[in-house]
């Protein structure tokens, strides 16, 4: 039976968390996941303008792809009732790996139930204890656990210190095999990595490249090819991981992309693959629709990067701390340092303004650099920012933040 003191303690921890505006609560949405959505509140439920979902192009409640997935829930039912290796492969997985190979330029895709997965799976399949691991400090989470579980020594250098990152690689020099991993895109500051200085530094220290585009697929870079396109090292990363949680559709479902050989042992090696079920049908037959999609037709990428260009120029002018004044990515993090005040201005932007943003503190950034993390769209229409923008000015002038 559950201990008294086991719950007692949980619940201290829980009281401290809230006290230090650390808790993390959840609004329940009753619409689809769209730029205008419905959440429950104590009084019924509220329109609210949505900027912090992974909905980059707009995709997750697009009609084209509810049909494909509706038409594939009458081809083939609601999923494979089995792990891959099974009896759980269908006819889409494969074409979708194979078509999402195509368009990202590598060898071959495996797919997994998420990116989470897959970042839990890379690591402990490809590497083991003669190996060594150079890992940007700034990793999803995903990345940190997913190393964890490798025998590989672990070497940490600073996100944006090349110099570091240099020194890093030299320490690692006797191991068998170097793998650098990075984030595509450090997805609470909006930054890109600088993948050009990472390539350089793996062809001089005879390292591999990994990085994990989950916040870049599908619209950074000029075909949507992600931050190897947009960075110009297309050829030089050897292992892609990323998600289809996000700007590919938002269902859920991980992907890695490498050569033939990397994805093969991927399919007999790692654990989340050999013992776990992989994406559903419809994500794998609207995962193909959205590349169809994202091949034929630049409109949303464009709008998205048009209206991320707004909303930055516009919150700077307004005087607000935007890390990183001169990025380009649809992550723009408003910054506020402080997790009462940040949490307190978010529930604000909800309640009184009808604005759905959410605030971000520690341990998902790091101490005292509570912020805002606002997420702009492909579905977000001018008057939408104008309303969000209008609202982050009268809240901040109510909570001193700008004058
Ligand atoms: C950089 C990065 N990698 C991996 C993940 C995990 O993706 P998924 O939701 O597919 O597990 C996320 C999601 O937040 C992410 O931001």
């Amino acid at each position: 039976m559950i201990k008294d003191r086991f719950l007692s303690d949980i619940r201290s921890e829980l009281d401290a968390l809230k006290l230090n505006g650390l808790y993390k609560s959840e609004y329940e949405i009753v619409t689809s996941q769209s730029s205008e959505i419905e959440i429950a509140t104590r009084d019924g439920q509220k329109k609210v303008l949505n900027f912090c979902a992974n909905n980059y192009l707009g995709l997750a409640n697009n009609n084209n792809l509810i049909e494909v997935a509706k038409k594939s829930l009458d081809d083939y039912g609601l999923g494979t009732a089995s792990v891959r290796f099974i009896c759980g492969t269908f006819d889409l997985h494969k074409t979708f790996e194979e078509k999402l190979a195509k368009f990202l330029g590598f060898e071959d895709v495996i797919t997994f139930s998420s990116c989470f997965a897959a970042n839990g799976a890379v690591f402990a399949a490809l590497l083991d204890e003669q190996d060594a691991i150079i890992s940007a400090d700034l990793n999803h989470a995903s990345l940190i656990d997913g190393i964890r579980l490798s025998k590989a020594a672990r070497y940490f250098y600073k996100f944006d210190d090349m110099a570091d990152l240099e020194r890093k690689l030299q320490e690692a020099q006797s191991a068998k095999n170097r793998l650098i991993v990075t984030d595509g895109v450090f997805s609470m500051d909006g930054d890109i990595a600088d993948l050009q200085s990472i390539c350089d530094l793996a062809e001089k220290y005879d390292a591999m490249v990994l990085v994990d585009d989950s916040h870049a697929t599908g619209f950074i870079g000029e075909d949507g090819r992600g931050t190897l396109q947009y960075r110009q090292v297309e050829g030089r990363v050897d292992i892609l991981t990323s998600t289809l949680g996000k700007a590919l559709g938002g269902a859920g479902g991980g992907f890695i992309a490498s050569k033939k050989e990397v994805i093969d042992k991927l399919r007999n090696k790692s654990r989340p693959y050999l013992f776990s079920n992989n994406i559903l049908p419809a994500v794998a037959a609207t995962g193909i629709e959205i590349i169809n999609m994202i091949s034929d037709s630049k409109v949303l990428i464009k709008k998205l990067a048009d209206n991320t260009a707004y909303f930055r120029q516009k919150m700077v002018e307004a005087g607000f701390d935007i890390r990183d004044k001169n990025g380009v990515h649809p992550v723009v993090p408003v910054m506020l340092y402080d997790a009462v005040l940040a949490s307190k201005f978010a529930k604000m932007m909800i309640e009184e303004e009808g604005i759905y943003v959410i605030a971000f503190s520690f341990p998902v950034v790091p101490k005292n650099e509570a912020r805002i993390r606002v997420q702009i769209s492909a579905a977000h229409e001018k008057e939408h920012l104008d309303r969000a923008i209008a609202a982050f000015i009268k809240v901040a002038k109510k909570l001193n933040v700008i004058k």
